[in-house]
This record gives structure tokens, sequence and C-alpha cells, in this order.
């Protein structure tokens, strides 16, 4: 049977004056690969910052796992947008994935130097010969797959990627979607957004297409049309070239 993931209903978040999410209800069912796109200012980041609490809805219902937010945050794993993380950190790269270890262990101190879970998640992510670097010395790109690292080594249910595609190259991007073919294939969920529509959207089972209302929510042949593009980006001429890169991905 289908289990629910996560579940949004009239979902609205406001900050004081600017609403950046009004209305917004969707579901996603375990063991799932879903993109959030929208413009810039779309509400994208301000979702999953509603999923894992940091910021509190005005309206509506979130439930992940059937639980409330707050009793899910251990079965969250969340890699914030690039800009939104302080990078200068005084730790190495083996430091920063150790935290996602915290919940299990009690302290950064208590993990293991050869914990099986770090290790793999280093592993996984190619970053084992640089795991004694400064994370502040790596370039953005070795950040970034630190912070997805970092997740892996949590091992949660759910993983709010928010654009982990930005900034990496070809090569750690082909990583990264092997990762989250392993994570579906294990029952993991995966919420992620992008600007990227070109190269990636054959491996979505949904597409969540926002402009701080839900435009349109399934799957990618259902939502990445030209009325709803147009819709979401406001300019027919963006809604054009992004049908086209629809057809030559072979969606239409
Ligand atoms: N801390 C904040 N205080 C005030 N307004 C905010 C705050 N964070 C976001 N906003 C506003 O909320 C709206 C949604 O922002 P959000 O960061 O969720 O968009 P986004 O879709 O992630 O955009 P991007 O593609 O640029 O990352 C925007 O109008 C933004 O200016
Ligand atoms: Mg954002």
């Amino acid at each position: 049977m289908l289990s629910e993931a996560v579940v949004v209903d009239g979902l609205t978040v406001a900050y004081e004056r600017i609403v950046a999410l009004e209305d917004v209800s969707f579901k996603v069912f375990r063991g799932s690969i879903t993109a959030v796109v929208g413009p810039n200012g779309s509400g994208k980041s301000s979702l999953f910052k509603a999923l894992v609490g940091q910021v509190k809805p005005r309206r509506g219902v979130i439930k992940i796992l059937g639980l409330d937010v707050s009793d899910a945050r251990g079965k969250i794993a969340y890699v914030p947008q690039r800009e939104e993380v302080y990078w200068d950190y005084p730790l190495t790269v083996w430091d920063v994935v150790a935290m996602g270890r915290i919940r299990n262990v009690g302290y950064l101190r208590s993990v293991k130097k050869n914990d099986e879970k770090v290790l793999a998640a280093l592993e996984k992510t190619g970053l084992k010969e640089l795991m004694h670097r400064k994370i502040s010395e790596l370039s953005g790109g070795q950040q970034q797959r630190a912070f997805i690292a970092r997740a892996i080594a949590q091992e949660a249910e759910i993983y709010l990627l928010d654009e982990p595609l930005t900034g990496i190259d070809a090569e750690s991007e082909d990583r990264l979607f092997d990762i989250l073919s392993e994570m579906r294939r294990i029952g993991k969920t995966v919420i992620m957004t992008t600007h990227d529509l070109s190269s990636t959207f054959e491996f979505f089972d949904n597409i969540l297409l926002l402009r701080n209302r839900v435009i349109a929510f399934g799957s990618p042949e259902k939502v990445l049309t030209a009325e709803n593009l147009a819709s979401a980006y406001g300019s027919e001429r963006v809604a054009m070239h992004l049908t086209d890169v629809g057809r030559v991905a072979g969606w239409r």
C-alpha cells in the first residue's frame, strides 16, 4: 500500500506582509521523488522551512509520516540553499558529515572516527579523500556535496534538498542522481527544488509547480504544459523555451 510521506493542506506562510505561500496543498508518497519548481521568490525555500519547522505557518496543516512537524524532525534531512549556509565553520568535512549522526549518538565528540555511516556517506559523495580538509577551504560544489553527505549520514526518511544542482559540475550531478535513485529504491522520499528544467525531468515522479500558490502538481507530463509554465513564469517566452526543453526531453 502507498503510504503518505508528506501531506500539506491549505498551507499559508507569510513574513509579515509578504505572503510566500498561499493555500498550498499536495501530498507525496513514500519512495517518490518530487521536484519543486517555480520562479525566484515563488515560495520553494519557504515550503521547506515550513516542513522542518523553521517558519511557522499562518494557516494550514502539515503531516510528516503522519506526525506533526515538531515530532518529525529526526525523520527529515534538510540541505538548505547554498546562499543560506554559513560556510566559514572551523570544521573538517568529516565533522560536517558526522553532525548528521548526532541525533543517534548524542554529541559530535561521541561519533567514532570510524563510524560506518559517516564513512559510507563520504564514499557515496566522493569526498573520502577530502575528509580531513576544512569545509571552508573546499570549492562550492564540494561544500554542497558535504552537506548532502551529512543528510545521507543522518539516515532520515525524507530528504529536502534546496537547489542541490546549483553550482555543481556534471560529474557531481550524475553522482547526485545516482544517490537519489538509490534512495528511491530503498523507499526514501526526496523533495528537491531546481531551476534546471532541462536535464532532469524524466527523473521525477511528481512536479510541484509553484508561484506562491500551486500552479500544478502531478506527473511531469501533466504539469509541464505551456499553459502551466506561462502561469508560473508569467511570460510566454519563458514558457515557450521551457516547453521546447520538454519536447527535446521527449515529454511531448
Ligand atoms: N526571512 C524573510 N523575510 C521576509 N521575506 C522573506 C523571507 N524569506 C523569504 N521571503 C520572501 O518570501 C517570498 C518567497 O521566498 P522563497 O525564498 O521561499 O522563494 P524561492 O522560491 O525559494 O526563491 P529562489 O528561487 O530565489 O530561491 C519572496 O517574496 C521572499 O522575498
Ligand atoms: Mg529558494
